[in-house]
């Protein structure tokens, strides 16, 4: 089946038609992918803006649409199925991609599947992977979530462990902001970590014991207190060695809660998704951890860790084949209830 996709949880526009072919989508191919990006809008202010984020997304998702269509040689004729993220993230910026879905399936009689956004970070690994199939763990990490679950099947995710303050990703970011990076600084944090070192400063790195559960608050504060002990003492920072060592201390906290939930669950199979999969760091400590206990990891490419309408398309169509079906009125929600799913 053709699935259109659309994603606007946040920061980027993003619009995808993609094949899913086989029982469970064993040929899978990203037929577009086109994604706007306001990171050079939100950087003005350090961070994302909600109302800025829903006008650009506005601006946005009509042309991209044209776009993504285009670019696969298709018109709404050729596609199956709808499909659009409804749930995390910021309501006025999901508002626009679930409102212009609903417009688009309801004009054109096709069948509309919500998505939730961290279920679509993980079936990212699907496109690469086709051995890929359920049970299997998935940790999810991005700006806005940090989350490692069990996907019993494709669409029936149970919560494991999640960050009980912030997400890595905003650690991350608000880290760098401190560092004077621009918005958003994880990519470039990654960078000056490669040319730092990483025992350079000890930071705590959190591992929550009897749970699988994480946190990063203490670590950004650490980095804040390091860097606000620095300009009173008149000593120079070394932007490199801050990013090598708060790298290290975020490495040792995600594979200390993976280590204790593996002892728990002897996971054979791990997805690793979002935003930050994208740190090459986190990408080759998690991959030691996976080769040390012998389970398969599974990475999307760092193209598809980031936000991107393919994701949507790939979990959409586990989602309508189970009959997961929405209709019109479909709404956005900010948060998907006490667990994110
Ligand atoms: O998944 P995503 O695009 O959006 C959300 O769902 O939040 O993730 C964006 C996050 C940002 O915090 C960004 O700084 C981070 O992913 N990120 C990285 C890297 N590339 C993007 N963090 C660390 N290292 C990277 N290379
Ligand atoms: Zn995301």
């Amino acid at each position: 089946m053709i699935i259109l996709a659309f994603e606007s949880s946040c920061d980027e526009t993003s619009v995808a038609v993609a094949e899913l072919l086989g029982d469970s989508g064993e040929s899978r191919r990203i037929l577009s992918n086109k994604t706007a990006t306001q990171i050079a809008t939100h950087a003005l202010y350090g961070g994302v803006v909600p109302e800025i984020a829903g006008r650009a997304h506005t601006e946005a998702i009509s042309g991209l649409c044209y776009e993504a269509l285009s670019a696969a040689g298709m018109t709404m004729k050729d596609i199956d199925a709808v499909a659009v993220t409804a749930t995390p993230g910021l309501v006025g910026a999901l508002l626009v991609g679930v409102n212009f879905a609903k417009g688009l399936a309801l004009s054109y009689n096709k069948p509309l599947i919500a998505v939730n956004h961290v279920k679509g970070h993980a079936a990212a690994a699907y496109y690469e992977n086709p051995d890929l199939k359920a049970p299997f763990f998935a940790l999810v990490a991005s700006g806005g979530h940090t989350s490692l679950t069990y996907v019993k099947t494709p669409t029936e995710f149970v919560p494991v462990g999640r960050t009980r303050d912030d997400a890595v990703g905003e650690a991350f970011d608000k880290s760098a902001r401190r560092l004077g990076l621009p918005y958003p600084g994880g990519a470039e944090m990654d960078r000056l970590a490669s040319a730092g070192n990483p025992d350079a400063i000890t930071f705590p790195s959190a591992a929550l014991r009897g749970s699988f559960d994480f946190s990063f608050s203490g670590l950004k504060t650490a980095v804040m207190n390091y860097l606000n002990g620095c300009a009173q003492k008149g000593e120079p920072v070394c932007r490199e060695d801050v990013a090598a060592s708060f790298t290290k201390a975020v490495c040792d906290s995600v594979t200390t809660q993976l280590e204790a939930a593996w002892k728990n669950y002897r996971f054979e199979r791990l997805v690793f998704a979002g935003g930050v999969a994208a740190n090459s760091h986190l990408r080759r400590r998690i991959g030691d951890f996976c080769r040390e206990h012998g389970v398969k990891l599974y990475m999307p490419s760092v193209p598809l860790c980031g936000d991107n309408g393919a994701m949507i398309a790939a979990q959409a169509f586990f989602e309508y084949h189970e009959g997961h079906l929405a209709n019109s009125s479909l709404n956005a929600k900010a948060t998907a209830g006490k667990s994110v799913f």
